[in-house]
């Protein structure tokens, strides 16, 4: 892992127990670990546990002599070189975006130049609630890197989004995208790419993380709408019209967009694919469920990328009961799917819409005429049904054209690559039009 000095902070919710096995798996990726937890947090968890993980002792209080007196909290601040929090209660939350200094974890928060990466868990009523998602917006604005939280069933019996992402997942996002520097005071939602500074002088300079550390990217803080797979139409209660896609490409967008530190909404037809880390996935089977669940969510998007691979047509009538093999032969009446992307596209003030094509022929010359059709910023067309990779395959290549007729040919490579090239090129041209609609 880029991070060899992880403090790591531990505020009080019923998944600070998870903190325990974070704290193992930290130093099983290599960093050493020093926790400091809130005193809610000791409520939860005994000081003992971490000092036993870690193998360091725990720091409890800002006014503590004894401890003050080793390793004071201005050292330990600079000691760090990232300051993880897991997990991030809403008071805990609330305080940091107020820049409040009011315990030893809040005041290392603000007295530390190393990025600072937040893991929140709490109750689905308070994570939703406006008080927190306006925190959550501007402690993102300001750099801060939030993963998750995760959706799922939750300790108080509720279901929704407001699980602690998995150590697992946390650790893994980590080194995949390491964070950016602690960009404090700068509105990173709003300023172009080129203008953002790099990380702060300041910043430690561990060997590996000096040319692994991104600079912010301006999809920080935005919301993404990404739909991903296959749809499946009903014939009856156990037949369907499918089609080969997998998801892979999808969900690999929606976890490189992720990384660049946005909020992705994943509404994802059937795959075997898990969940990608903190993003928000919302399962639908055909068109129209896919349809609606846009519909009914694209308000406030920045963005939507369309992934999905939407069958066209729908069986008219469905039969409620299984059709027997009694007729020579059958036939089905299909009629048109709404068009997702085009309806998205369409809507005034819109989000900056993304679109795939998938040609067997003059790719290039069909794909634009789609951007054209359905009014899009970008699209992404691939060949299929060739040996440059698409549907259900490791590799893919894209041929990326823009609103004003550039082209970006993306070789063929893994997916999980191409969709990190993918994400650049959009964070890219939606920076650009942002920075037009801006002047
Ligand atoms: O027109 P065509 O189906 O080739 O366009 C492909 C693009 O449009 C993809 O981005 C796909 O996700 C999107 N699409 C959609 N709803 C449909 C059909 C396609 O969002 N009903």
């Amino acid at each position: 892992m880029a991070y060899r000095q992880v403090l790591l902070g531990v505020s009080g919710g019923i998944a600070a127990y998870k903190a325990a096995e974070l704290t193992r798996r930290l130093r099983a990726a290599g960093a050493e670990v020093r926790v400091v937890m809130t005193r809610a947090a000791q409520a939860f968890v005994a000081p003992l546990t971490f000092q036993a993980l870690s193998g360091n002792p725990v720091r409890l209080d800002l006014l503590d002599p004894a401890a003050e007196a080793g390793m004071d909290h201005i050292e330990l601040a600079r000691w760090a070189e990232l300051v993880l929090v897991a997990p991030a209660s809403a008071d805990l939350m609330a305080r940091l975006a107020a820049g409040m200094a009011d315990d030893l974890l809040t005041t290392l928060s603000l007295a530390t130049a190393a990025p600072l990466v937040l893991a929140p868990a709490m109750n689905q009523q308070m994570w939703r609630h406006p008080a927190t998602q306006a925190n959550a917006r501007r402690l993102e604005e300001r750099g801060v890197r939030l993963l998750g939280p995760a959706s799922g069933e939750q300790a108080c019996g509720e279901v929704g989004l407001g699980r602690m992402l998995e150590p697992a997942a946390i650790v893994e996002a980590l080194i995949s995208a390491p964070a950016a520097g602690n960009l404090t005071g700068k509105d990173l939602g709003h300023i172009a790419a080129t203008e953002i500074a790099p990380a702060t002088e300041t910043a430690p300079a561990a060997d590996d993380l000096a040319i692994s550390r991104p600079t912010a990217s301006p999809l920080a803080g935005r919301q993404v709408l990404v739909t991903a797979g296959p749809t499946r139409e009903a014939i009856d209660p156990v037949r369907y019209i499918g089609n080969r896609s997998s998801g892979r490409m999808g969900y690999a967008l929606a976890q490189a967009l992720v990384g660049r530190g946005a909020r992705v909404l994943l509404v994802s037809g059937p795959t075997a694919l898990p969940a990608p880390a903190g993003v928000e996935l919302v399962r639908v089977e055909s068109a129209l469920e896919m349809h609606e669940a846009v519909m009914g969510r694209i308000a406030g998007q920045d963005l939507f990328v369309a992934t999905a691979a939407v069958a066209d047509y729908r069986v008219a009538d469905p039969a409620p009961t299984k059709i027997k093999k009694g007729q020579a032969e059958l036939t089905l009446r299909l009629v048109r799917n709404p068009d997702i992307l085009a309806a998205v596209a369409a809507l005034p003030d819109g989000p900056f819409t993304v679109g795939f094509a998938a040609e067997t022929e003059r790719v290039e010359e069909q794909a634009l005429n789609k951007l054209r059709a359905k009014g899009l910023d970008m699209i992404a067309a691939n060949r299929v049904g060739g040996p440059q990779g698409g549907f259900e395959r490791e590799d893919n290549a894209l041929t990326v054209i823009h609103r004003d007729g550039r082209v970006d040919p993306l070789a063929l490579m893994p997916k999980a690559r191409l969709a990190e090239a993918l994400t650049d090129l959009i964070e890219e041209a939606y920076a650009a039009r942002s920075a037009t609609q801006d002047s």
